[in-house]
C-alpha cells in the first residue's frame, strides 16, 4: 500500500483531501505542527475505516519536516501522492510597504525552504515507485499579488516558480507535480470552494496528469 501524506493537515481542505484519498484506498499521513491535533484527525480518520497517522512537524523546520516524511514512509509505505497546503501565518501578509528583508524570512521559509525539503525528502521514494504525484495548493496572490499581503504574495510566486520547474523536469519520471489555486476564501457549502470539493479536484488532478497550474475558480470569483 502506498501513502498519501499532507503538509498542513488541519480541519478543512487538509481533513478534506485526506478522506477522499483515504477513500481511495492510499494510507494517509498527516502532519502538521500539533502532535495531539493530527493524532486526533488520524483517530476520526481511523474510525470511518481508513489507515492514518500524525507526526508533528514545523514546515520552517527543515529537518523535522525531512523526519517526519521519513517516519510516516517507515511506518505506513513509500509516500506516492504528496500535498503542500499548510495554512500561511497572518503576519505574512502585510502591506509591501512594511515589509522590509526580514519580514519575508518566515513566507519564505514557509512556501521556499519547506516544498523544496519536503520534496527532495519524497523524490527519491516516488522514483524507486516509478510514479508519484505531488500538489501545491496556493491562495490567489500566488497568481495576482496583493500589496496587503507582500509576504505571501512574493513568497508563492518562488513556491509557484519551483512547482512548475518540478513538472517541466519530472515529467518524464512519471512523477506529475501540480498546483492548485484557490482564489478568494475556502468556504463550506460553497459549489466549487467548500473543502470536500477542492478535495475532489485535488483526487482529478493526481487521476488527470495534465498541466501544471489549475483554479479552484475564477479568479475575481
Ligand atoms: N482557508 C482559506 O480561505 C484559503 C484560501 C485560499 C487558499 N488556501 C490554501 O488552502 C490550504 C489550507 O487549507 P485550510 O485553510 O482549509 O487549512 P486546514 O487544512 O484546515 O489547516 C492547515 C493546517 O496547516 C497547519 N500549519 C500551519 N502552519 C504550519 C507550519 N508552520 N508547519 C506545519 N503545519 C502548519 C496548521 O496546523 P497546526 O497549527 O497544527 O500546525 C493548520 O491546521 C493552504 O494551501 C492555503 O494556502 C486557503
Amino acid at each position: 500500500m502506498t501513502t498519501f501524506a499532507v503538509i498542513g493537515a488541519g480541519p478543512g481542505l487538509g481533513a478534506a483531501v485526506a478522506r477522499r484519498f483515504g477513500r481511495e484506498g492510499f494510507d494517509i499521513a498527516l502532519i502538521s505542527r500539533s502532535q495531539d491535533r493530527v493524532e486526533a484527525l488520524a483517530a476520526d480518520l481511523v474510525g470511518e475505516g481508513i489507515t492514518a497517522r500524525g507526526f508533528a512537524a514545523d514546515v520552517r523546520d527543515p529537518k523535522a519536516l525531512e523526519g517526519a516524511l521519513e517516519a510516516a514512509a517507515a511506518s505506513l509505505g513509500p509516500i506516492e501522492v504528496l500535498q503542500y497546503s499548510p495554512v500561511p501565518h497572518r503576519d505574512f501578509m502585510r502591506p509591501v510597504l512594511e515589509t522590509a528583508a526580514a519580514d519575508l524570512l518566515g513566507p519564505i521559509e514557509f512556501s521556499v525552504y519547506g516544498p523544496v525539503s519536503a520534496v527532495r525528502q519524497v523524490l527519491p521514494g516516488m522514483r524507486a515507485l516509478g510514479h508519484g504525484t505531488v500538489l501545491f495548493v496556493n491562495g490567489g496572490t500566488a497568481v495576482v499579488p496583493h500589496p496587503d499581503r507582500a509576504g505571501t504574495s512574493i513568497a508563492f510566486a518562488a513556491e509557484s516558480a519551483y512547482g512548475r520547474l518540478l513538472h517541466d523536469t519530472l515529467a518524464a519520471e512519471g512523477i506529475h507535480v501540480a498546483q492548485l489555486i484557490i482564489p478568494g476564501a475556502i468556504v463550506p457549502g460553497h459549489r466549487r470552494k467548500d473543502p470536500a470539493v477542492l478535495a475532489d479536484a485535488l483526487w482529478g488532478l493526481h487521476q488527470d496528469r495534465q498541466g501544471f497550474r489549475h483554479f479552484a475558480d475564477d479568479l475575481d470569483a
